[in-house]
């Protein structure tokens, strides 16, 4: 592989507070080089990417994804799925367990690892369940589980009903050093609901799912975290109260990390009027209040990190009628250019989103398979580029992704990734940036 220099980009790597104006150069999968301005006199086997005008970031980590391989392959598959992260500018994607045989056992993680290694243009990380058939009954052999390589546990699409599990799951994790990752939904409560409760699910007749049986689980897992002094990730965060619960553990010091995806932050319950399938998710959309609570909690780094919840299903799936269609949004094509609404509208820096999309979730992740979420001289090239202001309609048609499940289908968004770098190779590129071969 030729060395391959990205020239004159605006670079932002908040994991190392850079904010200017530089170019850095690729040897090897690995970053070798990275100075202010123009690299003056580049080699002539270069390979050359001119990022003027260009934002410059480390490639994006997802903690929350689903692929649905084995077993719904009909949905997505880890090829197509990684296909898609890189055209959203995720290089590392942390994909949920939900599939087919569950990711309950060293040899379902043995599998998707095998795939992803030939198949993937990104770095897969697998999570594994935390109960066995994510039935809420048995844990996984967790510390088998996590010699395989998870890199943290969680039942999502479910949650851990009986709370003596969830004690002894959290119990476990702790001695292991890996997170529970917590679907928060009281399922009692939520058992029939299909969007958020509220005057618009009673004006549609609409089952409703209440914030509180998000709110109850997440209390409960906080106090379990506090019992337990184990780590506890909250996923898919959508509610005001959620985000309360978060702030005033974190000041107790209970060891509580959380995400929120980019629809939770920018679309309201409003889309589901209509009778849209697309707007079907799981949490439900919620209101412009817990949006500007979310945002709030993005900003006190009460959240911190935005996860895709990419979740795939087929046009059939969704082609029919409200109560009958699965929850889910396909989310990795869309992420970038719906969250930079945020910025364009004064809600959120730039150098803030990209923090939430890199060195955050890096964080959580950790250095177990190196450093990531950094430009760092030395560290695996995962580098993204986009075009912060090109505006583009979203069509369904162009997606890598099986899932075409979007309520932003034929919206306009501004701002484009351009082009993926993935240890080092160039996994996905727009026309509109020239690669100047030397
Ligand atoms: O909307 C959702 N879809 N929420 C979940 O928790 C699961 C996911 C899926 O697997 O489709």
């Amino acid at each position: 592989m030729k060395p391959l220099l990205i020239q004159g980009g605006h670079i932002i790597d908040p994991s190392r507070g850079i904010d200017e104006i530089g170019s850095l150069l690729i040897t090897e999968g690995k970053i070798s080089w990275l100075g202010k301005g123009k690299m003056a006199s580049p080699q002539p086997d270069y390979d050359v990417l001119h990022a003027q005008g260009l934002i410059v970031c480390p490639g994006f980590v997802d903690l929350h994804c689903h692929l649905r391989q084995p077993g719904f392959e009909e949905k997505e598959t880890i090829a197509t799925g990684s296909q898609a992260a890189a055209r959203g500018g995720f290089t590392t994607i942390c994909c949920m367990p939900n599939t087919n045989p569950p990711l309950d056992s060293r040899a379902t993680i043995d599998y998707v690892k095998s795939v992803a290694a030939a198949e993937g243009v990104v770095r897969l990380l697998p999570i594994g369940c935390i109960s066995k058939g994510r039935k809420g009954e048995e844990l996984v052999p967790m510390s088998e589980l996590a010699s395989a390589g998870v890199i943290a546990y969680s039942d999502d699409g479910k949650p851990v009903l009986n709370s003596n599990l969830m004690r002894q799951a959290l119990g476990y994790s702790r001695v292991l050093g890996l997170p529970i990752i917590d679907h928060s939904e009281d399922t009692l409560l939520t058992e029939g609901g299909l969007m958020n409760e509220g005057i618009i699910s009673t004006r549609l007749g609409l089952q409703g799912i209440p914030a509180a049986a998000e709110e109850i689980i997440v209390a409960r897992d906080l106090i379990l975290a506090h019992l337990t002094e184990a780590r506890v990730h909250i996923a898919h965060v959508s509610t005001e109260g959620s985000v309360d619960l978060i702030r005033r553990a974190k000041e107790k010091g209970i060891k509580v990390t959380a995400e929120v995806t980019p629809h939770h932050l920018t679309l309201t319950e409003e889309k589901v009027i209509g009778y849209n399938t697309k707007a079907k998710v799981n949490p439900p959309l919620r209101t412009k209040r817990d949006i500007q609570a979310l945002i709030q909690g993005l900003k006190e780094n009460v959240i911190d990190a935005i996860a895709t919840d990419h979740a795939p299903h087929t046009e059939a799936d969704k082609l029919v009628d409200f109560a009958l269609a699965p929850f889910g949004i396909s989310g990795f094509e869309t992420a970038l250019g719906s969250l930079l609404s945020l910025v364009h509208n004064g809600q959120l820096t730039l150098i803030t989103l990209i923090s939430k999309l890199t060195y955050e979730p890096s964080k959580i992740v950790g250095d177990k398979y190196g450093k990531l979420g950094s430009l760092e001289v030395g560290v695996s090239a995962d580098v993204t580029i986009f075009d912060p202001d090109m505006e583009w309609v979203v069509d369904t048609k162009a997606f890598a992704s099986k899932g075409k499940n979007t309520p932003l289908a034929g919206s306009t968004l501004k701002g484009k990734v351009v082009a993926t770098i993935s240890q080092g190779k160039l996994v996905y590129r727009d026309d509109s940036i020239t690669v100047k071969e030397s």
